[in-house]
């Protein structure tokens, strides 16, 4: 699995809860972070990068855990890689869609992806008669990476990206970005229970295991999974935080070179 940084742990965190057995590798490339206001060319490369570097280790199946590269290089990952390739942008669409009293949905993520318009079709496409609106808000992810999770700031910041989306009467957030289910606790408590929040990591988990089982790839057996992390860049928070999220495991980090 990679991310561009840590919010891909997010994805980690769902998986490890479904499947349990299966040994998971991520890759945070924390030295480049954020892809989200990068050139789709660059977000290409860097996702073919991050992919070699998990295919080098012998991964059976590789999941993009960042909803930028997902946007941007899916298909062409799809093709040039010899494994399975699951992304985060349809099981976003799903969970967004199992719920049929969804009729204005507001759109958060980066600008790539806000840009990438991946979202906006695929709602479009399945359910037409949908309100979308969405909103690139590209000043929350340093946020996440820096841990500045209970700052004054980020609630400042995420009250003026979401004024539009509430003044037009969203009922439904849909999280397009892996590193926004951290701010859940601080949304909730400015949204109250009027707006539905959505996020990919448990609907990704679930279309991972679907997949591993179609293609006979599911591990058997009750013992644990192994979970290494490798970033590109090892700072104190990016490790502070990684350790918060997965709590309880035994986690080992390390530096990746690209
Ligand atoms: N976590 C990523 C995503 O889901 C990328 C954030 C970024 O690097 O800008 O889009």
């Amino acid at each position: 699995m990679f991310d561009s940084g840590v919010g891909g742990l997010t994805v980690v965190r769902a998986l490890r809860r479904l499947l349990p057995a299966e040994s998971l590798i991520y890759l945070g490339d924390t030295a480049r972070v954020p892809y989200g206001n990068k050139s789709p060319q660059t977000i290409c490369r860097f996702a073919r990068e991050d992919a070699q570097f998990l295919l080098a280790k012998g991964v059976k199946a590789l999941v993009v855990a960042c909803n930028t590269a997902s946007a941007h290089a899916l298909e062409s990952l799809r093709r040039e890689c010899p494994v399975p390739v699951i992304g985060v942008i349809e099981p976003g669409v799903e969970a967004t869609l199992a719920h049929e009293q969804s009729r204005h949905v507001g759109i958060i993520g980066t600008t790539g992806t806000i840009r990438s318009g991946a979202y906006q079709q695929a709602l479009k496409a399945a359910r037409p008669g949908l309100k979308i609106q969405a909103v690139a808000t590209p000043l929350l992810v340093p946020f996440v990476e820096e841990d500045w999770l209970r700052h004054p700031a980020l609630e400042l910041v995420l009250g003026q990206y979401l004024e539009p989306l509430l003044l037009r009467g969203m009922d439904t957030l849909l999280l397009g970005c892996t590193h926004y289910p951290m701010l859940v606790p601080l949304l909730r408590r400015m949204l109250g229970g009027k707006v539905r929040l959505v996020d990919s990591a448990s609907t990704c988990a679930a279309h991972t295991r679907d997949l591993l089982k179609a293609k006979g790839l599911l591990r058997a057996g009750r013992a644990r999974g192994g979970l290494q992390i490798h970033l590109t860049d090892r700072s104190e928070q990016a490790e502070a935080l990684a350790r918060r999220l997965l709590k309880g495991e035994a986690l080992r980090i390390e530096a990746a070179q690209l």
